[in-house]
């Protein structure tokens, strides 16, 4: 399969006892920044994925005053926890771009839940790559190019997978179309979880 210039798919990068690692830290996120349900600008239709963020910054949505970054948590006003370790070091080996993450979206998806194809355009800087990481149940990711109508292409991601959105491929269309039940027995409650590591500041 031949993705767009700029999108590499590392298939199983984290093995098993990196995954549980992950998973520990991203509780103790979650333990502090609580996941919460988002909302679309403007029509403020709730979307299916909860999220949370770590890093010095994190990306919000609201009917109100729509996508951006912020630096505190939307509902509980506190800023939000570290990055963890890991996390950093993932960026480190991966990215090849000088400055760190300032931000790590943290999505969580349940098994019904899904992600309408978007860009993520929100950052300054663009010419930092955009770093996922996929925990938990396997789901089927779908990429396209630069422009909304053009062809996609769709494969599985599973626990452990990296993708790399960067360079040409930056701007890629890309969203998730399903997630496949009872996949992967990493998170005891099923579901996914997928984090975006992100350079916002340039
Ligand atoms: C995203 O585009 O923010 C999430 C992608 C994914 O869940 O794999
Ligand atoms: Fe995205």
């Amino acid at each position: 399969m031949l993705l767009p210039n700029g999108i590499r798919h590392l298939p199983g990068y984290l093995d098993h006892p990196a995954q549980e690692a992950l998973v520990e830290a991203i509780r103790a996120v979650v333990a502090e920044a609580p996941l919460y349900t988002p909302v679309m600008p403007g029509t403020g239709k709730e979307m299916s994925v909860r999220m949370t963020n770590c890093g010095s910054l994190g990306w919000v949505t609201d009917k109100q005053r729509g996508y951006r970054y912020q630096s505190t948590h939307p509902v509980t006003g506190h800023p939000w926890p570290a990055m963890p370790q890991q996390l950093l070091d993932l960026w480190g080996d991966i990215a090849g771009y000088e400055k760190s993450p300032e931000a790590c979206l943290v999505n969580f998806y349940g098994d019904d839940a899904s992600m309408g194809l978007h860009q993520d355009r929100d950052e300054q800087d663009l010419k930092a790559p955009v770093l996922s990481v996929s925990l938990g149940n396997t789901c089927l990711f779908r990429v396209g190019g630069l422009n909304r109508n053009d062809r996609t292409l769709s494969f599985k991601l599973a626990s452990g997978d990296i993708v790399v959105l960067g360079g040409e491929g930056r701007l890629c269309f890309h969203g998730v179309d399903r997630i496949y039940p009872a996949t992967s027995t990493l998170l005891k409650n099923g579901g996914r979880i997928n984090l975006t590591l992100r350079r916002v500041q340039p």
